[in-house]
């Protein structure tokens, strides 16, 4: 395999009761791409964020990292290879301060890995992690509890809990959803410079507008299958995408 890929997706699935939440899907991410996944509520991104990352079973399908088969691998190991994912329904430690939140991820075997006995105190790399993100040191944001964080805080602890890793492929579950447009505006910069320093991302969003300031590429789900895959221009192109948006109508100006 070319080793300029990272992940390797092929033909997975599962179904719920009845429903196919994932449908055969299949794709290959190169190493320092950010790739988008969008598709309507319910199109199955979620669970294929969980069925990569170990955190749901898969029926059938491989999925490969970094060369390695991690099809049947528990998240715990998933995450200590270096796939690290964000959760669309956070949850944080509430009555602990936000630099608190990350400490565990701190001792994880890859963190201490990859710091090569040098973390030492933890709660100051942990707040130079927050630092990095967004939370502003001399107003002492990284000290205030997690429960008390406006939206757009919680979702850089997020992304904070996957950076104590160091991972190499981060998969972002909805990281601009409920944030108010002046709060995304922030978070693009900061998704770029995470690509920037070399972590590839997968970004599931409904914010397309945004999405295709980062990511060069996308797939598209319905009802749990793959039915697009390209540049924001061949999906906006996109027959199918067209049905699954907004029933064939050409209302394509909503993406740009
Ligand atoms: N644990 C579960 N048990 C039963 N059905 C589930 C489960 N998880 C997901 N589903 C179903 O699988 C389908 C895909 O759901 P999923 O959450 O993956 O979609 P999504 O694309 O992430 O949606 P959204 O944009 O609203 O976040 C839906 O029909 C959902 O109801
Ligand atoms: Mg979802």
């Amino acid at each position: 395999m070319n080793s300029d890929i990272i992940l390797h997706v092929e033909k997975v699935s599962k179904t719920f009761g009845g429903v196919k939440a994932v449908d055969g899907v299949s794709f290959t991410l190169q190493r320092g791409d950010v790739l988008g996944v969008i598709g309507p509520n319910g199109s199955g991104k979620t669970t294929l964020s969980n069925l990569i990352t170990g955190f749901v079973e898969k029926d059938s399908g491989r999925v490969i990292f970094n060369g390695q088969d991690i099809t049947r691998w528990p998240p715990h190991k998933i995450a200590d290879a270096g796939l690290a994912r964000t959760f669309q329904v956070m949850r944080p430690y509430p009555t602990l301060p936000a630099y608190k939140n990350i400490i565990p991820p701190l001792y994880s075997p890859r963190a201490r890995r990859s710091a090569r006995g040098k973390l030492g105190d933890r709660s100051a790399v942990a707040i130079d992690i927050l630092e990095e993100v967004g939370f502003e040191r001399d107003a002492r944001v990284p000290y205030k509890l997690a429960g008390t964080l406006p939206l757009g805080y919680l979702k850089r602890l997020e992304l904070c809990r996957c950076l104590a890793l160091q991972p190499e492929l981060i998969i972002c579950d909805e990281v601009f959803s409920g944030l108010s447009m002046s709060e995304i505006a922030s978070m693009v910069p900061l998704m770029k410079k995470l690509q920037d320093s070399g972590i590839t991302l997968i970004m599931v969003e409904h914010r397309l507008r945004e999405l295709f300031k980062i990511a060069d590429r996308a797939i598209v789900l319905n009802f749990g299958a793959k039915i697009a895959e390209g540049s924001p221009q061949q999906i906006f192109n996109d027959e199918n995408v067209k049905k699954a948006y907004f029933g064939g109508e050409d209302n394509t100006y909503v993406f740009k």
